[in-house]
């Protein structure tokens, strides 16, 4: 990685990078840093393999629709779970459809497989790539190499999971290959979250995010930057269930 100019953080920040949508997810202190992303490099095509509730999908889509890019944004899932994330009932989709209603005019919820889902997505078009899904060795290599023909020349693709080393999943192992041939940094709070700078003609922005990340300081200030907000959404998640629980508890009462 070359050095360059560090990011310049705007004190509005904590306020701006604030996912509004929280469901239940291992991705939550995530969420400031994929807002920050979207905005920063204004990606023309966002593909997420891999949706679930939402929480990354609709921080990516809030980001899309505060700063008012023209981006198109597609959610790639069966909606049916899988041997990890555990399989879930049809009420997990209806949820995540009426989650999408605010987005509708940019977001496309794709649901199938994501081998059935490339001939939706045109080569060559995805500035950003999210792989969330299955997460042993093999499956995050096929899930990934399999998109690979629909990557711009200036794409990014962030992995989930590059932290957790147990219970069968690769992720590390692969993105530890992946960083050879590329250039990535990773966060380490919430499981992991690999950021690969895939494309060969970056963005400005990318350039200078890649810069701050090359050195051990800076490095350092981006990943201590990202905590710091991600623990605030964590906050406001862990509030609002609580807020949910008692109000339940107060409607059993009532009933
Ligand atoms: C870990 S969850 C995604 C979590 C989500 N990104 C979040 O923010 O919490 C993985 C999802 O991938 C989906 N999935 C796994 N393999 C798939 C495949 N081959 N095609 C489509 N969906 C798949 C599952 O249905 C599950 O909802």
């Amino acid at each position: 990685m070359n050095a360059g100019p560090t990011l310049k953080w705007n004190e509005g920040d904590a306020q701006s990078l604030r996912p509004k949508y929280l469901p239940r997810s291992a991705w939550i202190g995530h969420g400031p840093f994929a807002m920050w992303l979207v905005q920063a490099i204004a990606p023309r095509v966002i593909v997420e393999l891999g949706t679930h509730n939402g929480y990354s999908y609709f921080s990516m889509c809030q980001a899309i629709k505060d700063a008012g890019l023209q981006s198109k944004a597609y959610a790639v899932d069966t909606w049916q779970g899988d041997d990890h994330a555990g399989f879930y009932s049809d009420q997990v989709y209806q949820v995540v459809a009426l989650a999408n209603q605010p987005y509708e005019n940019f977001s496309t919820l794709l649901r199938k497989r994501f081998d059935q889902a490339l001939p939706d997505i045109a080569a060559g078009s995805v500035d950003l790539l999210h792989v969330d899904s299955r997460h042993g060795y093999e499956d995050v290599k096929e899930d990934f190499e399999s998109w690979i023909p629909k990557l711009s020349d200036r794409a990014i693709v962030l992995f989930h999971d590059t932290e957790v080393l147990d219970r069968g999943f690769g992720v590390y192992k692969y993105w530890a290959e992946l960083t050879k041939k590329h250039t990535g940094f990773a966060f380490r709070q919430s499981h992991g979250l690999g950021v690969l700078f895939f494309g060969a003609n970056q963005t400005d922005a990318a350039k200078v995010l890649i810069g701050q990340a090359s050195t051990p300081e800076g490095i350092d200030q981006l990943r201590q930057r990202f905590v710091k907000l991600g623990r605030g959404t964590r906050l406001r998640y862990v509030g609002q269930r609580a807020i949910q629980r008692i109000a339940s508890f107060f409607q059993v009462q009532r009933s």
